[in-house]
């Protein structure tokens, strides 16, 4: 492994890294504009030259590779003059309205002119105005402020390959666009946002809502599909304002969909179930959650009784997290050690969605065909429990005996949207008569005629794992508080099966046993990353 010597100091670099990524690694600052370690490296910002000894000339500290003994000096005065004069030329004609900018507290044009810039301005001229654009569904580009790094153009050629962005013109002209007729609308547009170094591209979701500093980053996963995408849900004072990529090399890398960008507008639904409802005399009145839970267990250990072994059943969704699923079905088999554990319905688009790299046509991107979070995490729950067990197609099916005997089901929902088939001949019978628990997040049909009816948490207010497509099990912690009048589904099946102690995700763990044990929670960040100002 190369050593090198960055301005005193023994740097271990890997074989073919660039000297800015070695000195990435090992802690150092050093600043840059158009590297990103997911894209190809053009050195055109030239903010992070940097002298290295036995050469003339200052070089490009991304694009030039480590040789062991290479001696660099990052602060000399030759690479500080340099940092000085690409950041006054940065700043000649940016607009300096950093107290309306979006990006003010994560703008590295912001950051390192504190840290590498000068204090003052020497340009007397006007400033070249370039006007504002709308380059997509969800991107705002403000022109005057980019810094034409090029990162956000990469990036629809070499991860998305859909190539909407190009450089326009030269010189002191030139600026970003789009084809005339073609908008960023891949489902990945919005990752230009985050790429963005400076406030040029702009979610236009977050335009204008909160500051950045007020946010605190809670760590979470997609909840829109079956990839597991890692992402930090930014909130502040209990609401959600955003989502944002967190890094997994295994899984996302730096991206996420749109989709999964947007996913946290569901939370704050204004139709949100908030009422616990119980039937009484043939209507549904609202009531105390406590009793519409006793409700729930009482009607189902009636219909048991009735019915006989095997004529109960908990629908678990592919939306509940491993340790719910686990719990919900130790309820329903206290009750009725033959109940029927069946999964809700898994949608698919089918094909998964492929990006690939415009020119070498190598995969960057996959976007999974399959709908939910966690299909595999509760097939899982009903294969280590074993006993009767039904499939969503049996449970439409209604053909196999197990499955005609059902007098009552404990049904889950918990979907973004709308989860209920239309057609009532594509719903279970047991959706349509004998008694129905139902837990759920938003109303539907099935929650209109349900004899218990409980209010359920969202992903983003409770904590839990669920597994990917690829069997990658990953946790993920309560980003906010529930709504008044919801419960999380681990609290409420804990009350069901009158545990006396605090539903926590990682004793539901323990107690499942397995690969669930080594599950480890991902590290929380609440601070933005400390600054270490550099001394110039
Ligand atoms: S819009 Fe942002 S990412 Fe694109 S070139 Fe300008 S500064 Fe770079
Ligand atoms: S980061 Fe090296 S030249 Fe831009």
């Amino acid at each position: 492994m190369p050593k090198i010597t960055v301005d005193g100091k023994m740097v271990e670099a890997k074989d073919k890294q660039m000297i800015l990524q070695a000195c990435l690694d090992d802690g150092l600052q050093l600043p840059y504009y158009c590297y990103h370690p997911g894209l190809s490296i053009v050195a055109s910002c030239r903010i992070c030259l940097v002298e290295v000894e036995g050469i003339p000339k200052l070089v490009p500290s991304c694009q030039t590779p480590v040789r062991d003994g290479m001696v660099v000096h990052t602060k000399s005065p030759k690479a500080v003059a340099n940092q000085k004069q690409v950041m006054e030329y940065l700043l000649i004609n940016h607009p300096l309205d950093c107290p309306v900018c979006d990006q003010a507290g994560e703008c590295l044009l912001q950051d390192y002119s504190y840290q590498f810039g000068r204090s003052q301005s020497r340009f007397e001229e006007d400033k070249h105005k370039k006007a504002k654009k709308d380059v997509g569904l969800n991107v705002l580009l403000y022109n005057d402020r980019c810094i034409m790094c090029t990162r956000c153009v990469r990036f629809t050629r070499e991860v998305t390959g859909t190539c909407e962005l190009y450089v326009d013109g030269r010189g002191h002209k030139e600026e970003i666009d789009i084809f005339p007729g073609k908008p960023l609308d891949n489902p990945l547009s919005a990752n230009v946002a985050d790429i963005c170094p400076v406030g040029a591209l702009l979610d236009k979701d977050f335009l204008f809502k909160q500051r950045v500093w007020l946010l605190k980053q809670t760590p979470s996963i997609s909840p829109i599909d079956a990839g597991g995408e890692n992402i930090w849900i930014e909130h502040n004072e209990g609401v959600v304002y955003r989502v944002k990529p967190r890094y997994n090399a295994d899984v996302n890398t730096w991206w996420i969909t749109d989709d999964t960008r947007y996913s946290y507008k569901v939370i704050s639904d204004p139709k949100r179930l908030v009422r616990p409802i119980r039937t009484q005399y043939g209507a549904q009145v609202e009531t105390k959650y406590d009793t519409a839970v006793n409700d729930a267990v009482a009607g189902l250990k009636a219909a048991a009784a009735e019915g006989g072994p095997g004529s109960i059943a908990a629908v678990l969704s592919p939306m509940m997290t491993i340790e719910e699923a686990w719990l919900l079905a130790t309820a329903v088999r206290s009750i009725d050690p033959q109940a029927v554990l069946a999964i809700g319905p898994t949608p698919t688009t089918g094909a998964d969605q492929v990006f690939k790299h415009h020119l070498t046509g190598k995969e960057t991107f996959r976007i999974q065909a399959e709908k939910v979070p966690n299909a595999a995490g509760v097939r899982r729950v009903i294969n280590l429990l074993g006993g009767p067990s039904a499939t969503w197609d049996d449970l439409v099916a209604g053909t196999a005996d197990h499955v005609k005997k059902l007098k009552a089901a404990w049904i889950v929902g918990g979907y973004l949207s709308n989860w209920i088939p239309t057609d009532a001949k594509a719903q279970p019978a047991v959706f349509k008569k004998g008694f129905r628990v139902v837990q759920d997040t938003l109303p539907n049909d099935l929650t209109a005629k349900a004899d218990v009816v409980l209010p359920m948490a969202f992903w983003a207010e409770t904590e839990g794992t669920w597994e990917n497509h690829a069997g990658k099990l990953q946790a993920f912690m309560a980003a906010v508080p529930a709504p008044d009048g919801v419960r999380r589904a681990g609290d409420v099946y804990t009350s069901a099966l009158g545990r006396t102690t605090k539903y926590s995700a990682e004793s539901i763990r323990t107690e499942i046993g397995g690969d669930l044990t080594s599950v480890t929670l991902p590290s929380e960040r609440t601070e933005e990353p400390a600054y270490e100002f550099v001394d110039l």
